[in-house]
């Protein structure tokens, strides 16, 4: 079937991944990369599929209602998969406005758009669909309470045997109650909370997923393993917040991509998806493991770039543990997770490694200026 499909936020980490995916295994599809192109967004990202006939790029502000609304009834828009967000809780801490207007405003502008072109067509909403994407950080933070030497009641499909142990007794269901704690996660549970109200006020097919931390290639170098691969590189001091001990859910991120292609097309109407691959593990943990492969692969004895991890400061208000609860998602529609974490991270390492430009160019001021020079500044 022929669909046009908006996908928010396209340049940026998760949304290249879902653009790729979906301009390569739906030809017929008209896919439509709509990004403001903030510090985040790099069209560098998706130089693969931008030639492809099925592929377009619109530059535009998710808070443009009229803009947006126009766009819709020149494209038929018929399918939205909605990334666009500030994304980064350091950045909220400083600067909480710009993420109530990218995240709530922004959002209430594309539900209330799709809403008037959708309603104004004789088949209304059938056959559409608004698919929102959103965070863990919405549900707050769990204890960390599970005793030594006590297993879980789950064998985990994507970790390690190493680190399979959940540091917990619980997780994040789809019916945990909303209690986010940083301007960002506030701000998408107002979003989220939003996208449900127009379920439930004007029967627009609305779902939600709320995904765990992702990693892999393209993810902007402000986020630990990037950020940390990059400083490890060029021997710069790695920043531990507080003392390293917080836990965090990850995925790689094209299961993520994964996910959302099939809920997309297969997941119910109203319903509310967790995405993770039950694999907790704590930032230290992390960061050595990132450490010992960013030296082993650039040739450095094992473990020689250890010395330069700098515990600081803690980030106000650091969220203990996040750990998802993803089987509603592989029970009722067959996804799992395909990577064991040291592979992911092996093959994360490996990318940047091999694409310094790409990291250099963002990193120098040299991506700032490009993109100076072909849009005319941020
Ligand atoms: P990102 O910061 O890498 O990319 C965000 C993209 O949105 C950028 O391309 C940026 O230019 C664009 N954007 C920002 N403001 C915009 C605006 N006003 N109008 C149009 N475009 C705008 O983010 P990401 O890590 O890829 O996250 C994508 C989505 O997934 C977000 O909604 C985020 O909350 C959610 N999420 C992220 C993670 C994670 O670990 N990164 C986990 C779960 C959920
Ligand atoms: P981050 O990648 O910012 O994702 P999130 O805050 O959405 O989970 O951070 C992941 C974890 O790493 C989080 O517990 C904060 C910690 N962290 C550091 O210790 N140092 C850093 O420089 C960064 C960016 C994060």
């Amino acid at each position: 079937m022929k669909r046009s499909i908006v996908i928010t936020g396209g340049a940026g980490f998760i949304g290249s991944h879902v653009v790729r995916l979906f301009v390569n295994k739906y030809p017929e599809y008209n896919i439509i990369n709509l990004d403001k192109l903030t510090y985040a967004g790099n069209l560098a990202n998706l130089k693969d599929v931008e030639q492809c006939p099925n592929y377009k790029f619109v530059r535009m502000d998710i808070c443009d209602f009229e803009a947006f609304y126009q766009l819709m009834q020149q494209e038929k828009v018929d399918g939205i998969i909605h990334l666009a967000a500030e994304s980064h809780v350091d950045r909220s801490i400083k600067d909480p406005f710009t993420f109530a207007r990218t995240n709530v405003m922004g959002t209430l502008s594309l539900l209330q758009a799709a809403k008037l072109y959708w309603e104004s067509l004789p088949e209304k909403y059938e056959g559409k669909r608004f698919y929102h994407i959103s965070t863990d950080e919405v549900y707050g933070a769990l204890e960390m309470d599970r005793p030594e030497g006590v297993e879980p009641p789950f064998t985990t499909t994507a970790s390690s045997s190493e680190h399979h142990l959940a540091y917990g007794s619980e997780f994040f269901l789809e019916t945990t109650k909303y209690n986010p704690h940083s301007p960002y996660s506030a701000s998408k549970a107002s979003s989220d909370h939003f996208v449900r109200a127009y379920h439930d006020t004007y029967g627009m097919p609305t779902v939600v997923t709320n995904c765990s931390n992702n990693y892999g290639p393209y993810q902007f170098p402000e986020k630990l393993i990037p950020l940390f691969i990059n400083n490890i590189r060029h021997r710069r001091p790695l920043p531990v917040y507080g003392k390293g001990e917080n836990v965090r859910d990850w995925l790689y991120v094209e299961d993520h991509a994964r996910a959302i292609d099939l809920i997309f097309h297969k997941g119910t109407v109203a319903e509310t998806y967790n995405i993770g691959g039950f694999n907790e593990w704590k930032n230290i943990d992390i960061i050595h493991t990132v450490i010992r492969t960013v030296d082993r692969l650039l040739g450095r004895a094992e473990g020689e770039d250890l010395d330069l991890i700098t515990y600081v400061t803690d980030r106000l208000g650091h969220d203990a543990r996040y750990a998802i609860d993803s089987s509603k998602l592989q029970r009722e529609l067959g996804w799992e997770p395909s990577l064991q974490f040291e592979e992911g991270i092996e093959r994360t390492v490996r990318w940047y490694l091999d694409n310094e430009e790409w990291l250099a160019n963002i990193t120098s001021g040299e991506y700032e200026k490009y993109y100076e020079s072909m849009y005319g500044g941020r």
